[in-house]
């Protein structure tokens, strides 16, 4: 949002989009998936703001949905529905059913029970679903517990020892068309090395299965590059060419194979800021409050997994600088954007900016103590 014009009488709490940022970042992401065999996919979870799925969609690439809910935005944006994904550990029937009608182009399948729902719906349809099994890889991704996915211990994927059986149900299944597998490790992972591991599981699995006549045409591995919210300004668009370059080093691809990725926060991550407006300074004995006027109900990743993001007084002219914490309104401790944070000195009245706010911020918003959901501001 750096050199973003805003209007003068903007109301706050909300989420600014600076859309040239997200093009360049489009734009660059196209250029490192230069490999023909990549598919790229954006994971909606991360922002479902109408005006961005349309700037993504327009490139073409596909969408990765993971409810009924996300289906609908992502074909009502433009995403072509032969490049949906399907995904999600509890797709409910009306939801199966829902994504059948569309003609989504895979079912991302998260265990064996689910599969056999998915088979026997697609049967009652008339229609053939195309599934990808997710297996459960067992690596740590070195991210914080509450966003790592691919450990035995998360609920997320079909257990190794399970795949035969899952595969067996494919194969009888005449309404069932295997393309691949999926994998998902965890988000925000800002070294490469996990990703490598999860290429030599990826290797060794399918040696395994080629040696006994089993082929995948789709090896789908996930989401989760970092992005960096220290320095945003800094790194506003990520690294997607060191992402990429891992994959193309490590992972062994079989002829005519397709790999997926389904990427969120390193799209849409940087592109917003939750501009927020101080409320009250309020000073106690011990210390210094910012009160602002948005909360966890507009941006919730501090409270729910201790995230830190950066945060600029953009209003005053001060050079003097003071140590606050940064709160908003609402009644629960867990409210607060930061903690002996050191801003220029700060009055009532000045707009706050709540930097790399773009994914996981406006999706996840909600009402709680009856506040309105945050509004948005589309900057070109
Ligand atoms: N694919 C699957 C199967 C996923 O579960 C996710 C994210 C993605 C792709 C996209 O991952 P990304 O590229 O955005 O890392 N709310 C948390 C993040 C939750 C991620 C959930 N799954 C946060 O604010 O950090």
């Amino acid at each position: 949002m750096g050199n973003v014009i805003l209007p003068p009488d903007i109301d706050t709490p909300r989420y600014i989009y600076d859309i040239k940022l997200l093009k360049t970042t489009l734009a660059a992401l196209r250029k490192a998936a230069a490999n023909p065999a990549y598919r790229l996919h954006y994971a909606v979870k991360a922002n479902c703001e109408p005006q961005i799925l349309r700037i993504i969609a327009e490139t073409g690439i596909g969408a990765d949905t993971v409810s009924g809910g996300e289906i609908r935005m992502a074909i009502d944006a433009g995403f072509a529905p032969e490049k949906i994904c399907f995904a999600g550990v509890g797709k409910t029937d009306a939801e199966i059913d829902f994504a059948l009608s569309t003609g989504v182009g895979c079912f991302n399948v998260e265990s064996v029970e689910e599969l056999q729902i998915i088979a026997g719906r697609a049967r009652q349809a008339h229609r053939t679903a195309a599934v990808a099994l997710r297996v459960n890889p067992d690596i740590d991704a070195h991210t914080h517990h509450y966003i790592t996915t691919g450990l035995a211990e998360n609920k997320f994927g079909i257990d190794r020892r399970l795949l035969d059986k899952a595969l067996a149900i494919v194969a009888e299944s005449e309404y069932l068309r295997l393309r691949g597998l999926h994998f998902h490790i965890g988000s925000q992972i800002t070294d490469n090395t996990p990703f490598a591991i999860l290429c030599e599981r990826i290797n060794r699995l399918q040696d395994e299965y080629n040696n006994r006549g089993i082929f995948f045409e789709t090896i789908n591995v996930g989401g989760g590059l970092g992005i960096d919210y220290d320095d945003p300004a800094a790194n506003p668009i990520p690294d997607f060419s060191g992402l990429f370059n891992v994959i193309d080093s490590n992972f062994a691809l079989r002829p005519g194979q397709e790999i997926h990725f389904e990427l969120g926060r390193s799209i849409v991550g940087q592109c917003g800021t939750l501009l927020t407006r101080v409320l009250y300074v309020k000073h106690g004995f011990e210390k210094k409050f910012a009160i602002v006027d948005a909360g966890f109900t507009d941006l919730i990743r501090p409270a729910l997994y201790q995230a830190v993001h950066r945060i600029e007084n953009i209003s005053t002219e001060y050079t003097d600088t003071d140590i606050y914490d940064v709160v908003g309104p609402i009644c629960e401790s867990t409210d607060t954007f930061a903690t002996d944070l050191r801003l220029p000195i700060t009055h009532r009245g000045d707009f706050l900016a709540i930097r790399s706010a773009g994914a996981y911020g406006s999706s996840m918003a909600m009402q709680y103590n009856g506040r309105s959901l945050p509004a948005s501001y589309f900057a070109e």
